[in-house]
């Protein structure tokens, strides 16, 4: 597929994040498991995707959805078993699905072994210095010992009661206080994580995804942030240089299985600083963030596309594709506002959506992303057309984002809830008959509109366009990884040449002509009379235009 054999399957891979309390329920507790995932293998195989990169699955009390790791070397109880795990693993590989797990370095749950034993020992224990402990500042050490804030909101710092009862130490966490940061200047560490890696290669995971894969390392100083106290690229815990030293052993582990591909979550504008973690022996790819962030504006598009491509290039690596995840409001609503970018710090639900212009704009988007150089991520439900769930009731609310700033960010749960699969109300066959409670967050009744039941077989469906989409991607030689040629084009369009295949994306007001083509392969929407309407895209079987020297 896409002249990428063995070795090198990531370069121009299409991966599905699978959320796994979202995705299906095989026991009928309201919460997606291994079972719900093992009986939908089908599903995702005829979707067309190359591999699954599943979140957190580990044993967690999910403070934080699973990002709260309770033991990196087994299955939560709610999903199954390690030995489901591998029959899960084995049955991808039998329907052509690698598998790709998440990884969470920076911090684990307050409940890991590591951290229990933290709080019986001492100040100055071994048992501490695997994490940030610290006395506090101020009169009895009542003040955090510095000023960083948690990325959830609130302080980064929570105090523990020492085990004879007095008020103690501090500990420092840059998420939930249930995500206790782990201390990756203490060798222990580094030991340990290099080890798990093994453990799950060792089991035939094809990769691992690298969470919050700026953020392990820290200024042991611990010095207070400037004026600007939130997260940013020159923070005192933010892609520091002796972050790389811990993926240069990570790549050498890799190194020692054939085909495993480690994937960084970086969150850093700066392309220059992102490339580092692309060394040739660091990490195979990053998330490319700045696309999914950017507005649905040609221009702008062009410009992240181009920068993009450029510091792959220089390094050698294929870029990574992606409109939505389990962090960010669905792309569906996004491109639906009236202010179509997206950032982190500013997630916002007060803006109306107007779903049909996002759903024509997402279509439009998927043809776009599914046909740029490197591999493309898609998030479980976008296939479906799945939009942000904004009205969620307070009370059924989970993401601490929402509980640590007290409601003023609305969080992540709008882009968490279950899938639709069939039938005409919830749990819209999420769950199985007879369950014995309802999904974990609540669907919202229009969703039997989007049921996969309702899509299958529906040309006219966002699913059918996705399965077409992909299909087409394994087809063509020239889609997946290679070389982009940008084409002649009006102003608000994107147009460029994969070799004799041909995108374009009216992202302008007025339709739009289309070069010369001998077939329409595929459309985000009808044509009018040969033009591309407004929000529209397009894969056109082209003349090959490209030349030796052009790119980008
Ligand atoms: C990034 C993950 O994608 C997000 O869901 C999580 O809350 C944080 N890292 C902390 O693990």
């Amino acid at each position: 597929m896409h002249g990428i054999t063995g070795g090198d399957w990531w370069r121009g891979a299409t991966i599905y994040e699978l959320y796994v309390q979202s995705f299906a329920d095989g026991n009928g507790d309201g919460l997606g498991d291994l079972a719900g995932v093992r009986a939908r293998l089908p599903y995702l195989a005829t979707l067309g995707i190359d591999a699954i990169w599943f979140t957190p699955w580990y044993p967690s009390p999910k403070s934080d959805a699973g990002y709260d790791v309770a033991d990196y070397r087994s299955i939560d109880p709610a999903f199954g078993t390690l030995a489901d795990a591998d029959a899960l693993i084995a049955d991808g590989h039998a329907h052509g699905i690698k598998t790709i797990i998440d990884i969470v370095p920076n911090h684990c749950s307050d409940r890991h072994p590591w951290f229990q034993a933290a709080l019986a020992a001492a100040p100055g224990s071994a048992e501490r210095a695997r994490f940030w402990f610290r006395p506090g500042r101020g009169p009895g050490g009542d003040l955090p010992p510095n000023n960083w804030r948690s990325i959830f909101g609130g302080p980064a710092w929570t105090r523990v009661t020492e085990p004879d009862g007095t008020p103690g130490e501090w500990y420092l966490h840059l998420f939930a206080p249930q995500q206790p940061d782990f201390n990756w200047a203490n060798p222990e560490v580094r030991a340990e994580f290099e080890a798990v890696l093994r453990f799950w290669f060792d089991r035939g995971v094809d990769g691992i995804r690298i969470d919050s894969a700026a953020l392990l390392t820290k200024d042991p100083r611990l010095p207070d942030t400037g004026p600007d106290t939130g997260p940013s690229d020159q923070a005192p815990y933010t892609d520091r240089d002796d972050v790389h030293d811990i993926y240069r052993a990570w790549r050498a582990v890799a190194g020692q299985y054939p085909g495993r591909v480690l994937i960084g979550e970086v969150w850093l504008a700066d392309a220059a600083r992102l490339a580092r973690y692309l060394s040739p022996d660091e990490l195979h790819t990053v998330f490319n963030f700045p696309y999914l962030c950017c507005p649905w504006d040609a221009a702008r598009l062009r410009e992240v596309i181009d920068s993009t491509l450029a510091f792959h290039a220089v390094a050698g690596a294929p870029a990574t594709w992606v409109l939505s995840n389990h962090d960010v409001d669905r792309h569906v609503s996004r491109y639906g506002r009236a202010d179509t970018s997206f950032g982190l710090d500013r997630r916002d639900h007060s803006q109306p959506v107007d779903l049909e212009l996002g759903t024509r704009r997402a279509r439009a988007a998927a043809l776009l992303t599914m046909a740029l150089p490197g591999s493309v991520y898609l998030y479980q439900g976008e296939e479906l057309g799945l939009w942000e769930v904004e009205d969620i009731a307070d009370e059924r609310r989970q993401d601490p984002i929402w509980y640590r700033t007290g409601g003023a960010d609305p969080g992540r749960d709008g882009c968490r809830v279950p899938l639709p699969w069939a039938g005409v109300e919830p749990p819209f066959g999420f769950s199985p008959p007879g369950a014995t409670a309802p999904p974990w967050l609540p669907q919202p009744k229009e969703w039997r509109e989007l049921t996969v039941e309702l899509q299958v077989g529906d040309p006219d469906s966002m699913l059918e366009l996705y399965r077409a989409a992909l299909r087409l991607r394994r087809a063509e030689p020239a889609l997946g990884d290679g070389r982009l040629h940008w084409l002649p084009a009006p102003a608000g369009v994107l147009a460029f040449a994969r070799g004799d295949l041909s995108c374009v994306a009216n992202l302008s007001p007025a339709p739009v002509a289309l070069p010369a083509h001998t077939a329409v392969l595929l459309a985000s929407g009808p044509l009018d009379d040969d033009l591309l309407p407004p929000d529209n895209a397009v894969w056109l079987r082209t003349p090959d235009a490209e030349t030796p020297s052009a790119q980008g």
